[in-house]
């Protein structure tokens, strides 16, 4: 394995332990996290591999395989780059009490990143997994999954919610990981595409964009709004879709109306994975997609493109997957439709003097693990 050689090469010791956790693509729910809605992401093939030792001192030693250099530090302030996401994880299981000191760490990883498949949140729940082990703190994977959400908000400084940390965390091969962001109650549902002659694909627009971005948060801060405004808790509590409408406006309005039927495509969709019927979601993702694009207002030319040539091309239904304003789109394709959905989005690209994005299949992959 690569990360354990560089550690050798680096350190001069065999590392502890290897861990590895994946990114994720969402399935659909999106914005939802944040309003302790529901969720159902898989995790992708690509993750972030770990080989890590726990040190005695507080001393932190890093290396990127994919990056230059070994930052080494002792004051987690002084992390820069990729490893203020490892510094904020130690930071976020320091803050909440746990014995953890420092660590030498070589980590590999293979998501694409700011493609919207939650590069970050893979090295976090990787690192997490493996501090969890090491210093042996007994936390379930969805702590694992909070103490990585709190590293983004209260040290790197990333608004997220907790949907990307909790696929990496609890994602197991070959299911979607439905969850209720507000009782953090998840189960793992079969999500068999190749049993029903379908291949998901990511399309990657190639825009890249960061959640450090003003936009996310401006969109959270309109969903706190709205939830004000209509004396709930949160856009979740929303019964009554006709009546809260009626008594808003503008872009609280909108918001309102992604959030409250995103949820219950959500649970459609679940519906309907449940009855076997994983062909009929197509319909669900394209009402998602057109509800981010017109309502929540956080897709972009590239990502509607993507999504229209998709179904053109053959695709049952596609739609951005993520945060949005750029990042990747996913189509669900029948198997025999695979190259017209590409050739249809490689050539709606090229008609518009766009480059070519990047088009592969991912399937639901197993999430934070030990190899070795
Ligand atoms: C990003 C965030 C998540 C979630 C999605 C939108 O991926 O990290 O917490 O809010 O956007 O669904």
């Amino acid at each position: 394995m690569r990360a354990v050689e560089a550690f050798r090469e680096t350190f001069g010791a065999e590392p502890q332990g290897v861990w590895r956790a994946p990114g994720r693509v969402n399935l659909i729910g999106e914005h939802t996290d944040y309003n302790d809605g529901l969720v159902l992401p898989f995790a992708v093939p690509w993750g972030v591999t770990a080989a890590v030792s726990p040190r005695e001192d507080g001393v932190v030693r890093l290396r990127s395989l994919q990056a230059g250099g070994t930052p080494t530090f002792e004051s987690l302030e002084d992390a820069e780059g990729w490893a203020r996401y490892v510094a904020g994880v130690l930071w976020a299981l320091r803050e909440a009490g746990h014995p953890v000191r420092g660590v030498d760490l070589v980590v590999d990883g293979d998501v694409p990143r700011g493609a919207g498949l939650a590069s970050s949140a893979a090295l976090e729940v990787a690192v997490g997994t493996a501090l969890n082990e090491l210093y042996g703190l007994g936390l379930s994977k969805m702590e694992v999954a909070l103490a990585a959400r709190r590293a983004e908000n209260g040290f790197v400084g990333v608004p997220c919610g907790i949907l990307d940390q909790a696929a990496s965390a609890l994602a197991e091969e070959g299911k979607a990981l439905f969850m209720d962001c507000r009782s953090l109650g998840t189960r793992n549902i079969p999500f068999d595409l190749a049993g029903h002659g379908l291949r998901l694909l990511i399309v990657d627009t190639g825009v890249r964009h960061d959640l450090t971005d003003e936009r996310y948060a401006r969109r959270r801060q309109d969903c706190e709004n709205a939830a004000k405004r209509l004396g709930v808790a949160s856009l979740r509590d929303v019964t009554d879709l006709a009546g809260a409408l009626g008594r808003l406006s503008g872009d609280e309005r909108r918001r309102t109306q992604h959030v409250v039927t995103e949820n219950h495509r959500v649970e459609a969709l679940i519906g309907l994975l449940r009855a076997g019927a994983v062909r009929e979601i197509g319909a669900l993702l394209n009402a998602s997609h057109l509800s981010l694009r017109d309502q929540f207002e956080v897709s972009c030319p590239e990502l509607d493109v993507a999504v229209e040539a998709s179904v053109r091309g053959g695709a049952r239904g596609a739609r951005m997957t993520g945060g949005g304003f750029g990042g990747s789109a996913i189509a669900l394709v029948p198997d025999e439709r695979v190259q017209s959905v590409r050739e249809s989005v490689t050539g709606a690209y090229a008609e518009r003097g766009w480059a070519a994005p990047e088009i592969y299949p991912a399937s639901p992959s197993a999430g934070a693990r030990r190899l070795a």
